[in-house]
């Protein structure tokens, strides 16, 4: 297997560094891998102008999986639209046709004071949200800045699905929830726009190839509202990309820390780009506090949908929670009595709880 590993901006780094001992045990275990490493986001145009060079863009096609850190940084924020590191990820995503966005929110028992939630509203969360990930407002064209007749600056996006955009995540939708416990939640604002009204039809189209899935549709204000109610109602949510990135961070504060949320990016021949879905925190970068274990999880949905190897995943899943139990905690998860470590630590600690039988 080759893996681009690309380490991005601020923390991206720290938390790629202990992944890669990660997946290195794993090779340990009887899986080849080769890696390379490219620059991306800021990196990237600090390196070549461009926040996803030509050359790492090309490594990224070749490779059989994207290990991806995080990008962005108060360093390139005055820079041109095109030149932003945010672009620098949304073109790898756009170019790999990376349209389906896996992104698991469980509770791991240990840290369920981690949580703002009470303890009783959490308990046992798992749910995973399928998020559109090439499409919607972060793509439609037109878009810009423009004057308008009065001379004043205006902003616009376009919020644009296509039906086979939607029918082919809603398959992924409902074929993870097969795979789950056949309940999947369509989330989108059919009330009011245009894009949301098309989504609920071609979901609900889809749901006839899926008669043991059970479906229900939400409006996204009563989704954010019902995620912090009762979570546990839920066990797929399929929406589209924007609401799929602010439901997702929301999912994330209820396992306890945004530091714990993996994602799997595919394309429809399972090509993975797999990534924490936090950002690059640029405040705590290089300074050996941030949270790897996202990212670690990160490398076990790569086990699992590219190297199809998911009781590998599951052997990392396992060290992670055995680190939990161990009471190693990086501060973003830190409570009192626990035991403080560092990004470097942490990894550590999860290299040595892995057993593979
Ligand atoms: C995410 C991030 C990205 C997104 C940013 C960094 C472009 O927030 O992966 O959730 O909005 O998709
Ligand atoms: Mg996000």
């Amino acid at each position: 297997m080759r893996i681009a590993v690309l380490p991005g901006d601020g923390i991206g780094p720290e938390i790629t560094a202990q992944a890669v001992k990660v997946l290195q045990a794993v090779a340990r275990a009887g899986v080849k891998c080769e890696y390379q490493q490219a620059p991306v986001g800021g990196a990237g145009y600090d390196a070549a102008g461009d926040p996803l060079p030509e050359a790492t863009l090309h490594l990224a096609e070749q490779s059989d999986a994207v290990l991806l850190g995080a990008v962005g940084g108060y360093q390139y924020d005055q820079l041109p639209r095109e030149q932003r590191p945010e672009r620098g990820l949304l073109r790898l995503r756009k170019s790999l046709g990376l349209f389906s966005n896996l992104r698991p929110a469980r509770l791991y028992a240990e840290l369920s004071d981690a949580s703002s939630l009470k303890a009783e509203v959490i308990a046992g969360l798992d749910l995973m949200i399928v998020r559109e990930l090439t499409g919607d407002v972060y793509f439609g064209q037109p878009r810009g800045l423009r004057r308008n007749d009065s001379g004043e600056r205006e902003g616009f996006d376009t919020m644009l699905y296509s039906e086979s955009e939607i029918r082919r995540i809603a398959h992924v939708g409902f074929q993870t929830a097969a795979a789950r416990g056949n309940k999947l939640c369509s989330v989108d604002k059919a009330n009011v726009l245009e894009t949301s009204m098309l989504w609920r039809e071609v979901v609900t189209e889809v749901a006839k190839d899926y008669p043991a899935v059970q479906l229900r549709h939400m409006y996204v204000d009563n989704a954010a509202m019902q995620l912090v109610r009762d979570p546990r109602q839920f066990d797929v949510i399929v929406t589209g990309n924007l609401f799929g990135d602010i439901l997702s961070d929301q999912a994330a504060m209820l396992t306890g820390s945004i530091g714990m949320l993996p994602s799997a990016s595919l394309n429809e021949f399972g090509k993975g780009l797999y990534e924490p879905i936090h950002g690059s925190a640029p405040d705590i970068a290089g300074k050996d506090l941030a949270n790897p274990l996202a990212m670690i999880l990160s490398v076990a949905l790569m086990m699992r949908y590219t190297f199809r190897r998911p009781e590998l995943g599951r052997s990392i899943e396992a060290a992670v929670e055995k680190v939990l139990a161990q009471s190693y905690r990086t501060p973003d998860i830190f409570e009192r009595g626990a035991r403080k470590v560092g990004t470097e630590e942490m990894g550590d600690a999860v290299i040595a709880a892995l057993r593979f039988n």
